[in-house]
Protein backbone atom coordinates (compact mmCIF):
# COMPACT_ATOMS: atom_id res chain seq x y z
CA UNK A 1 0.00 0.00 0.00
CA UNK A 2 1.14 3.52 -0.74
CA UNK A 3 0.90 6.41 1.64
CA UNK A 4 0.47 9.82 0.48
CA UNK A 5 0.70 12.59 2.93
CA UNK A 6 0.80 16.55 1.83
CA UNK A 7 3.66 18.92 2.53
CA UNK A 8 1.81 22.49 3.53
CA UNK A 9 5.19 24.38 3.84
CA UNK A 10 8.82 24.42 3.14
CA UNK A 11 11.11 26.47 4.82
CA UNK A 12 14.90 26.90 4.68
CA UNK A 13 18.04 28.82 6.47
CA UNK A 14 21.31 29.65 5.99
CA UNK A 15 23.50 31.08 8.49
CA UNK A 16 25.10 34.38 7.57
CA UNK A 17 28.88 33.91 7.77
CA UNK A 18 30.34 33.36 4.03
CA UNK A 19 33.23 31.20 4.31
CA UNK A 20 34.92 30.73 0.49
CA UNK A 21 37.75 28.51 -0.50
CA UNK A 22 39.99 31.14 -0.65
CA UNK A 23 39.34 31.33 3.43
CA UNK A 24 40.28 28.01 3.60
CA UNK A 25 43.28 28.38 1.68
CA UNK A 26 44.58 30.31 4.56
CA UNK A 27 43.91 27.65 6.74
CA UNK A 28 44.92 24.50 5.05
CA UNK A 29 47.13 23.41 2.16
CA UNK A 30 44.53 23.66 -0.14
CA UNK A 31 43.72 25.42 -3.09
CA UNK A 32 39.97 27.16 -5.03
CA UNK A 33 40.94 25.73 -8.17
CA UNK A 34 41.30 22.04 -6.38
CA UNK A 35 38.06 22.44 -4.42
CA UNK A 36 36.20 23.73 -7.16
CA UNK A 37 37.23 21.19 -9.93
CA UNK A 38 37.13 18.07 -7.47
CA UNK A 39 34.08 18.92 -5.58
CA UNK A 40 32.09 22.44 -7.87
CA UNK A 41 32.30 23.74 -3.94
CA UNK A 42 33.08 27.85 -4.09
CA UNK A 43 31.93 28.73 -0.68
CA UNK A 44 29.75 27.43 2.24
CA UNK A 45 27.63 29.20 5.07
CA UNK A 46 29.24 28.51 8.62
CA UNK A 47 27.12 29.09 11.63
CA UNK A 48 28.29 32.26 14.35
CA UNK A 49 29.90 30.91 17.69
CA UNK A 50 26.71 31.68 19.43
CA UNK A 51 24.50 29.87 17.01
CA UNK A 52 24.08 26.29 17.64
CA UNK A 53 21.64 23.10 15.96
CA UNK A 54 18.44 24.64 17.92
CA UNK A 55 18.65 28.20 16.20
CA UNK A 56 19.15 26.94 12.52
CA UNK A 57 16.24 24.84 13.55
CA UNK A 58 14.22 27.08 14.60
CA UNK A 59 14.48 29.52 12.02
CA UNK A 60 13.93 26.88 8.91
CA UNK A 61 10.74 25.69 11.22
CA UNK A 62 9.33 29.01 11.37
CA UNK A 63 9.51 29.96 7.54
CA UNK A 64 7.62 26.45 6.80
CA UNK A 65 5.29 26.93 9.61
CA UNK A 66 4.63 30.67 8.05
CA UNK A 67 3.66 29.15 4.60
CA UNK A 68 1.75 26.89 6.13
CA UNK A 69 -0.33 29.15 8.09
CA UNK A 70 0.60 27.83 11.16
CA UNK A 71 1.52 28.25 14.46
CA UNK A 72 4.29 26.17 16.74
CA UNK A 73 1.06 25.27 18.85
CA UNK A 74 -0.85 23.91 15.58
CA UNK A 75 1.64 21.41 15.31
CA UNK A 76 1.45 17.69 16.61
CA UNK A 77 4.56 15.86 16.20
CA UNK A 78 8.03 17.17 15.37
CA UNK A 79 10.89 14.78 13.75
CA UNK A 80 14.71 16.64 13.22
CA UNK A 81 16.63 14.99 11.73
CA UNK A 82 20.31 15.51 12.50
CA UNK A 83 24.03 13.80 13.07
CA UNK A 84 25.04 17.60 14.60
CA UNK A 85 22.53 18.03 17.91
CA UNK A 86 22.23 20.77 20.24
CA UNK A 87 23.42 18.67 22.98
CA UNK A 88 24.34 15.01 23.86
CA UNK A 89 21.11 14.17 25.70
CA UNK A 90 18.25 15.53 25.02
CA UNK A 91 17.58 15.59 21.22
CA UNK A 92 17.47 18.83 19.30
CA UNK A 93 13.58 18.22 18.59
CA UNK A 94 13.16 18.53 22.34
CA UNK A 95 14.61 22.08 21.99
CA UNK A 96 12.93 22.94 19.60
CA UNK A 97 9.25 21.95 20.38
CA UNK A 98 10.13 24.44 24.03
CA UNK A 99 10.87 27.09 21.13
CA UNK A 100 7.75 26.85 18.63
CA UNK A 101 5.31 27.02 21.91
CA UNK A 102 4.00 23.54 20.45
CA UNK A 103 3.11 21.91 23.51
CA UNK A 104 3.14 18.64 24.89
CA UNK A 105 3.08 17.14 21.54
CA UNK A 106 5.79 14.20 20.67
CA UNK A 107 9.22 15.31 19.94
CA UNK A 108 12.38 13.21 18.80
CA UNK A 109 15.17 13.10 16.34
CA UNK A 110 16.35 10.62 14.00
CA UNK A 111 20.05 10.81 14.31
CA UNK A 112 23.22 9.06 12.85
CA UNK A 113 21.38 8.71 9.31
CA UNK A 114 23.77 11.36 7.96
CA UNK A 115 22.79 13.38 4.96
CA UNK A 116 20.07 10.59 4.03
CA UNK A 117 18.15 11.31 7.74
CA UNK A 118 15.83 13.69 6.36
CA UNK A 119 14.39 11.44 3.51
CA UNK A 120 13.78 8.58 6.66
CA UNK A 121 12.16 11.19 8.41
CA UNK A 122 9.53 12.27 5.98
CA UNK A 123 8.67 8.43 5.45
CA UNK A 124 8.47 8.04 9.22
CA UNK A 125 6.04 11.06 9.23
CA UNK A 126 3.38 9.85 6.33
CA UNK A 127 3.33 6.62 8.02
CA UNK A 128 2.40 8.52 11.06
CA UNK A 129 0.02 10.52 9.41
CA UNK A 130 -1.58 7.36 8.12
CA UNK A 131 -1.92 6.16 11.94
CA UNK A 132 -3.28 9.81 13.05
CA UNK A 133 -4.34 12.51 10.58
CA UNK A 134 -1.82 15.18 11.72
CA UNK A 135 0.58 17.71 11.29
CA UNK A 136 4.14 16.86 11.45
CA UNK A 137 6.90 19.25 11.41
CA UNK A 138 10.05 17.56 9.86
CA UNK A 139 13.22 19.03 10.31
CA UNK A 140 17.07 18.59 8.55
CA UNK A 141 19.65 20.66 10.10
CA UNK A 142 23.48 20.26 10.76
CA UNK A 143 26.44 22.38 12.05
CA UNK A 144 29.08 20.06 10.11
CA UNK A 145 31.86 22.89 10.81
CA UNK A 146 31.92 21.95 14.41
CA UNK A 147 32.70 18.16 13.62
CA UNK A 148 34.99 18.39 11.02
CA UNK A 149 38.92 18.80 11.60
CA UNK A 150 39.95 21.96 10.56
CA UNK A 151 43.08 20.79 9.73
CA UNK A 152 42.07 17.93 7.33
CA UNK A 153 42.21 19.33 3.87
CA UNK A 154 40.39 15.93 2.43
CA UNK A 155 36.65 16.13 4.31
CA UNK A 156 36.82 20.08 5.72
CA UNK A 157 36.24 22.37 2.51
CA UNK A 158 33.12 19.83 1.73
CA UNK A 159 30.66 20.63 4.09
CA UNK A 160 28.92 24.10 5.27
CA UNK A 161 25.96 24.25 7.85
CA UNK A 162 22.28 24.87 7.33
CA UNK A 163 18.66 23.80 7.74
CA UNK A 164 15.25 23.07 6.12
CA UNK A 165 12.06 21.75 7.12
CA UNK A 166 8.59 21.02 5.82
CA UNK A 167 5.11 20.94 7.52
CA UNK A 168 3.55 17.63 6.76
CA UNK A 169 -0.45 17.03 6.97
CA UNK A 170 -3.02 14.36 5.29
CA UNK A 171 -4.08 16.77 2.59
CA UNK A 172 -3.38 20.29 1.50
CA UNK A 173 -0.70 21.95 0.33
CA UNK A 174 1.42 22.74 -2.75
CA UNK A 175 3.31 19.30 -2.96
CA UNK A 176 2.38 15.64 -2.40
CA UNK A 177 4.67 13.18 -0.95
CA UNK A 178 4.02 10.26 -3.39
CA UNK A 179 6.31 7.30 -1.86
CA UNK A 180 9.63 7.06 -0.57
CA UNK A 181 12.29 4.13 -0.91
CA UNK A 182 15.28 3.97 1.93
CA UNK A 183 17.66 1.11 2.37
CA UNK A 184 21.27 0.67 4.29
CA UNK A 185 24.38 -1.27 4.34
CA UNK A 186 25.34 -1.07 7.94
CA UNK A 187 28.72 -3.64 6.90
CA UNK A 188 29.74 -0.10 5.71
CA UNK A 189 29.32 1.96 9.01
CA UNK A 190 33.44 2.58 9.61
CA UNK A 191 33.74 4.41 6.09
CA UNK A 192 32.43 7.58 7.06
CA UNK A 193 32.02 8.26 10.98
CA UNK A 194 32.37 10.34 14.01
CA UNK A 195 33.39 7.61 16.05
CA UNK A 196 34.69 9.37 19.33
CA UNK A 197 32.27 10.31 22.13
CA UNK A 198 29.87 7.23 22.13
CA UNK A 199 30.05 4.16 24.58
CA UNK A 200 33.06 2.23 22.45
CA UNK A 201 35.32 5.53 22.31
CA UNK A 202 34.30 7.50 25.09
CA UNK A 203 35.28 11.16 25.47
CA UNK A 204 38.38 11.57 27.59
CA UNK A 205 41.16 13.63 27.80
CA UNK A 206 42.79 12.20 25.34
CA UNK A 207 40.18 12.63 22.90
CA UNK A 208 40.01 16.28 23.67
CA UNK A 209 44.04 16.41 23.21
CA UNK A 210 44.63 14.14 19.93
CA UNK A 211 41.89 16.38 18.59
CA UNK A 212 39.49 13.43 17.70
CA UNK A 213 36.28 14.57 19.42
CA UNK A 214 35.77 16.58 16.29
CA UNK A 215 37.14 14.51 14.06
CA UNK A 216 34.92 13.22 11.06
CA UNK A 217 36.71 10.52 8.87
CA UNK A 218 36.01 8.88 5.58
CA UNK A 219 37.39 7.12 2.77
CA UNK A 220 36.06 9.91 -0.33
CA UNK A 221 36.70 6.99 -2.83
CA UNK A 222 34.23 4.64 -1.20
CA UNK A 223 31.41 6.98 -0.66
CA UNK A 224 32.15 8.44 -3.62
CA UNK A 225 31.05 5.32 -5.75
CA UNK A 226 28.67 3.65 -3.46
CA UNK A 227 26.85 7.48 -3.57
CA UNK A 228 26.45 7.06 -7.52
CA UNK A 229 25.41 3.38 -6.99
CA UNK A 230 22.74 3.78 -4.72
CA UNK A 231 21.61 6.96 -5.58
CA UNK A 232 20.70 6.33 -8.82
CA UNK A 233 19.12 2.74 -8.09
CA UNK A 234 17.03 4.38 -5.16
CA UNK A 235 16.01 7.00 -7.95
CA UNK A 236 15.06 4.63 -10.36
CA UNK A 237 13.17 2.54 -7.41
CA UNK A 238 11.33 5.12 -6.42
CA UNK A 239 10.21 6.39 -10.18
CA UNK A 240 9.15 2.63 -11.04
CA UNK A 241 7.32 2.38 -7.85
CA UNK A 242 5.03 5.19 -8.55
CA UNK A 243 4.26 4.33 -12.15
CA UNK A 244 6.16 6.69 -14.11
CA UNK A 245 9.38 6.81 -16.16
CA UNK A 246 12.53 9.03 -16.18
CA UNK A 247 10.65 11.33 -18.76
CA UNK A 248 7.62 12.47 -16.43
CA UNK A 249 10.68 13.91 -13.86
CA UNK A 250 10.41 17.64 -14.37
CA UNK A 251 13.42 17.90 -11.50
CA UNK A 252 16.17 15.44 -9.63
CA UNK A 253 17.01 16.93 -6.71
CA UNK A 254 20.01 14.65 -5.65
CA UNK A 255 21.71 15.00 -1.98
CA UNK A 256 24.95 17.80 -2.80
CA UNK A 257 27.98 16.26 -1.64
CA UNK A 258 29.93 16.48 -4.91
CA UNK A 259 29.11 17.84 -8.03
CA UNK A 260 31.11 14.78 -9.53
CA UNK A 261 28.73 12.58 -7.75
CA UNK A 262 25.31 14.73 -9.01
CA UNK A 263 27.06 14.86 -12.64
CA UNK A 264 27.50 10.91 -12.68
CA UNK A 265 23.74 10.18 -11.18
CA UNK A 266 22.62 12.58 -13.97
CA UNK A 267 25.14 10.20 -16.54
CA UNK A 268 23.77 6.79 -14.98
CA UNK A 269 20.19 7.82 -15.21
CA UNK A 270 20.23 9.58 -18.25
CA UNK A 271 19.07 13.12 -17.00
CA UNK A 272 20.25 16.15 -18.85
CA UNK A 273 21.83 18.27 -16.01
CA UNK A 274 19.57 21.26 -16.33
CA UNK A 275 16.83 18.31 -15.28
CA UNK A 276 19.44 17.79 -12.09
CA UNK A 277 19.68 20.48 -9.11
CA UNK A 278 22.24 21.94 -7.97
CA UNK A 279 23.45 24.63 -5.59
CA UNK A 280 26.67 22.94 -4.00
CA UNK A 281 28.39 25.70 -5.28
CA UNK A 282 27.36 27.96 -2.80
CA UNK A 283 26.36 25.55 0.23
CA UNK A 284 28.73 22.39 0.13
CA UNK A 285 27.21 19.52 1.64
CA UNK A 286 24.79 20.34 4.42
CA UNK A 287 24.06 16.84 5.38
CA UNK A 288 20.85 16.20 6.64
CA UNK A 289 19.19 19.51 5.37
CA UNK A 290 20.76 19.61 1.89
CA UNK A 291 17.79 17.87 0.49
CA UNK A 292 14.62 19.92 2.52
CA UNK A 293 17.00 23.49 2.07
CA UNK A 294 17.40 22.33 -1.93
CA UNK A 295 13.42 22.10 -1.98
CA UNK A 296 12.70 25.01 -0.29
CA UNK A 297 15.18 27.18 -2.95
CA UNK A 298 14.27 25.25 -5.72
CA UNK A 299 10.37 26.74 -4.90
CA UNK A 300 11.95 29.81 -4.47
CA UNK A 301 13.55 30.21 -7.61
CA UNK A 302 11.29 28.90 -10.01
CA UNK A 303 13.28 25.49 -10.92
CA UNK A 304 10.02 23.27 -9.11
CA UNK A 305 6.37 24.30 -10.63
CA UNK A 306 3.48 23.20 -10.07
CA UNK A 307 2.48 20.45 -11.97
CA UNK A 308 5.95 19.02 -11.59
CA UNK A 309 6.98 15.74 -10.25
CA UNK A 310 10.51 15.80 -8.36
CA UNK A 311 12.40 12.55 -6.85
CA UNK A 312 14.91 13.44 -4.34
CA UNK A 313 17.07 11.26 -3.78
CA UNK A 314 20.44 10.85 -0.79
CA UNK A 315 23.23 9.02 0.16
CA UNK A 316 25.56 9.46 3.90
CA UNK A 317 27.19 7.54 6.59
CA UNK A 318 25.91 4.21 7.59
CA UNK A 319 25.78 3.98 4.68
CA UNK A 320 21.87 4.88 4.49
CA UNK A 321 19.80 5.83 1.68
CA UNK A 322 16.70 6.84 0.32
CA UNK A 323 14.35 8.55 -2.23
CA UNK A 324 11.28 9.80 -2.38
CA UNK A 325 8.80 11.09 -5.17
CA UNK A 326 6.99 14.15 -4.42
CA UNK A 327 4.30 15.84 -6.78
CA UNK A 328 4.01 19.58 -6.94
N1 LIG B 1 43.12 20.46 -1.44
C1 LIG B 1 44.14 20.06 -2.19
N2 LIG B 1 44.46 18.77 -2.37
C2 LIG B 1 43.67 17.85 -1.77
C3 LIG B 1 42.58 18.21 -0.96
C4 LIG B 1 42.31 19.58 -0.82
N3 LIG B 1 41.27 20.05 -0.08
N4 LIG B 1 42.00 17.08 -0.52
C5 LIG B 1 42.71 16.05 -1.01
N5 LIG B 1 43.74 16.51 -1.75
C6 LIG B 1 44.75 15.76 -2.45
C7 LIG B 1 44.99 14.38 -1.89
O1 LIG B 1 45.87 14.45 -0.81
C8 LIG B 1 45.55 13.66 -3.09
O2 LIG B 1 46.90 13.97 -3.17
P1 LIG B 1 47.97 12.87 -3.69
O3 LIG B 1 47.53 12.53 -5.09
O4 LIG B 1 49.27 13.60 -3.61
O5 LIG B 1 47.84 11.71 -2.75
C9 LIG B 1 44.84 14.30 -4.27
O6 LIG B 1 44.29 15.53 -3.79
C10 LIG B 1 43.73 13.47 -4.87
O7 LIG B 1 42.94 12.95 -3.81
P2 LIG B 1 41.74 12.00 -4.12
O8 LIG B 1 41.22 11.48 -2.83
O9 LIG B 1 42.09 11.02 -5.17
O10 LIG B 1 40.71 13.03 -4.77
P3 LIG B 1 39.30 12.71 -5.33
O11 LIG B 1 39.26 13.13 -6.73
O12 LIG B 1 38.83 11.33 -4.98
O13 LIG B 1 38.41 13.74 -4.52
C11 LIG B 1 36.90 13.89 -2.65
C12 LIG B 1 38.33 13.64 -3.09
C13 LIG B 1 36.52 15.30 -3.07
C14 LIG B 1 36.84 13.76 -1.13
C15 LIG B 1 35.97 12.88 -3.34
O14 LIG B 1 36.48 11.58 -3.20
C16 LIG B 1 34.59 12.94 -2.81
O15 LIG B 1 33.87 13.92 -2.94
N6 LIG B 1 34.10 11.84 -2.17
C17 LIG B 1 32.81 11.84 -1.54
C18 LIG B 1 33.00 12.21 -0.13
C19 LIG B 1 31.83 12.88 0.49
O16 LIG B 1 31.08 13.57 -0.17
N7 LIG B 1 31.68 12.72 1.76
C20 LIG B 1 30.72 13.50 2.42
C21 LIG B 1 29.86 12.77 3.34
S1 LIG B 1 28.89 11.58 2.60
C22 LIG B 1 27.93 12.26 1.60
O17 LIG B 1 27.47 13.34 1.82
C23 LIG B 1 27.65 11.57 0.31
Amino acid sequence: MSITAAILGFGGYVPERVFTNRDWEELVDTTDEWIVTRTGIRERRFAAPDEATADLAENAARVALEEAGLDGSDIDEIIVATDTPEVYTPDTAAFLQDRLGAGSIPAYDLGGSGCAGWLQAIDVARARIALHPERILVVGVELISRIISWKERETCVLFGDGAGAVVMGPEGGTAKVLDVVAGTDGSKAGILTLSTGGTRHPFNQEAVTSGAYNHLTMNGREVFREAVRRMSEAAREIIERVGASLADVALVVPHQANQRIIDAVGKELGVEPDRMYSNIASYGNIGSATVPFALWEARRNGRIRPGDLVVAAAFGAGFHWAAAAVQF
